[in-house]
């Protein structure tokens, strides 16, 4: 059996990256582990955030030897990539790389937006890696926290949705950005009522989907594409596997069926 690919979240939104990665990359088998136990942490300190994502890393190497893995959680992706990366000698693929070099590739880039939990953008992870790709780009970013608790409400496109997303977004109103980095794992399922605040004018980057770009090439480059048929995919999670299949669903677009609890 070929080695799968590993991808974790703290908890259900890294579905929307795993969808994907799926759509992306039929031939490869994933093995998703949502820390349902201990999420959210996007208002963690970056030790308790990295320690999480070592435990949880070091399990898929173990248990599944891993040929890659995806963090799919913007926080640790912010928090805990540099430690991650100088552990392990499987690529690491985080979010924030992707998201950056799709936005060095538009065409208007000079003021650029992010969006994101309390922990991401405290980081500056995004600024930082922006600074250096695009140098000459004015970068605005706001932490929207409640719009985790919206998505996993179902509450993706109605009136307290819309409320929301115009008081986190209002400094934008006036002056949308040219792109908007939808830096949490959670905002894709938001993304029509998004646009409809901004407008067309500005692009939004999503971040399981330029991962997904990122992941295909990276296994191009190192001939570690999986050559065998459509493959699947397993779900394990740290709590009460039912509410991660009930509300997963609709993150991840398809019924998720044999979810199962792991101890790490
Ligand atoms: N998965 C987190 C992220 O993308 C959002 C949820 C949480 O705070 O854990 O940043």
């Amino acid at each position: 059996m070929e080695n799968p690919i590993g991808v974790f979240d703290s908890g259900m939104g890294g579905l929307t990256v795993l969808k994907e990665l799926v759509q992306a990359l039929p031939s490869e088998h994933f093995v998703y582990v949502g820390d349902t136990a201990r999420v959210p942490y996007g208002g963690k300190s970056a030790e308790t955030v990295t320690r999480y994502s070592i435990e949880i890393a070091n399990h898929l190497i173990t248990r599944h030897d891993i040929k890659l893995l995806v963090v799919a959680c913007n926080t640790a992706s912010s928090l805990a990539l540099p430690a991650m990366r100088k552990i392990y000698k499987i690529p690491v693929v985080g979010m924030i790389d992707p998201c950056v070099r799709r936005a060095a590739a538009l065409r208007r880039k000079s003021s650029i937006g992010v969006i994101g939990t309390l922990g991401t953008v405290r980081s500056g992870a995004y600024e930082d890696a922006l600074r250096g790709a695009v140098p000459s780009a004015k970068v605005r970013s706001i932490p929207c926290p409640l719009l985790v608790a919206l998505a996993e409400e179902g509450w993706t496109d109605n009136d307290i949705s819309r409320a929301v997303i115009a008081e986190y977004l209002s400094p934008f109103r006036s002056d949308p950005p040219d792109a908007l980095i939808l830096g949490c794992t959670h905002y894709p399922v938001l993304k029509g009522a998004i646009r409809d605040f901004l407008g067309e004018g500005t692009v939004l980057i999503d971040s399981g989907e330029e991962a997904a770009m990122v992941v295909d090439i990276l296994l191009s480059e190192t001939q570690a594409r999986s050559k065998g048929e459509a493959r699947r995919a397993e779900f394990f999670v740290t709590d009460d596997p039912e509410r991660f299949a009930r509300i997963g669903s609709g993150f991840f677009g398809r019924e998720l069926c044999d979810v199962r609890r792991v101890t790490l």
